[in-house]
């Protein structure tokens, strides 16, 4: 029995390890209509930052869309919702919950914390500013830059 707490720490680093691997690149959204229309106000954000439900629940409150109005017609908001949902992430916290803010996650917070000077912060604004900091964000690349 001695050996289990010893196989589930390393199976927790590998894990650990392949998660990080995995967050340096996150396909950039390729989908004609969802770059067109959720990039007028930020960058188009990757799918895969989202599990399904945050997608389906941002795609049916974009009338008030972090205080702005992001409404798009019916035809249109179907589309995105479809190409967000099939490309989405896995739902990390496993709870069913559909965080809207990719950079309120756990990793999100665990990636940035004491990893950005002050001056960094407040040249880009705000954490939903990636662009500011990843200079190649739109092509999905994450890494050190
Ligand atoms: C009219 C402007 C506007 C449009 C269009 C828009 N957004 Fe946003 N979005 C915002 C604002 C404002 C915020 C909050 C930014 C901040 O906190 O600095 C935001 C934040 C977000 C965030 C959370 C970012 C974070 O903090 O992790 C996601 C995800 C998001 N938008 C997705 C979308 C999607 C998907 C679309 C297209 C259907 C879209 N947005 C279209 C204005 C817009
Ligand atoms: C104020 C600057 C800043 C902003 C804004 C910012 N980041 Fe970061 N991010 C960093 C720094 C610094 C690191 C740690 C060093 C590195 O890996 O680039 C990091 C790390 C990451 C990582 C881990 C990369 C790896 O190598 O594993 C991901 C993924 C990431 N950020 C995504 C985002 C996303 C998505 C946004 C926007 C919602 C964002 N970041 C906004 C500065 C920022």
């Amino acid at each position: 029995m001695i050996k289990t707490p010893i196989l589930a720490a390393a199976a927790m680093a590998f894990a650990g390890a392949a998660f990080a691997d995995e967050m340096e690149y996150m396909p950039p959204v390729t989908h004609a209509a969802t770059l067109e229309e959720c990039s007028a106000c930020h960058m188009a954000y990757p799918a895969g930052f989202l599990p399904p439900q945050s997608w389906k629940v941002m795609m049916a409150t974009l009338d008030n869309h972090f205080g702005e109005n992001a409404g798009l017609d019916e035809e249109m908001r179907v589309e995105i919702e479809k190409y967000l949902v099939a490309n989405a992430g896995r739902d990390r916290s496993g709870d069913g919950a559909a965080p809207q803010r990719i950079s309120d996650l756990p990793w999100f917070r665990h990636e940035h914390e004491e990893e950005v000077s002050k001056r960094q912060f407040e040249k880009a604004k705000s954490w939903a500013n990636c662009t500011a900091c990843h200079k190649k964000a739109e092509k999905g690349v994450f890494e050190d830059d």
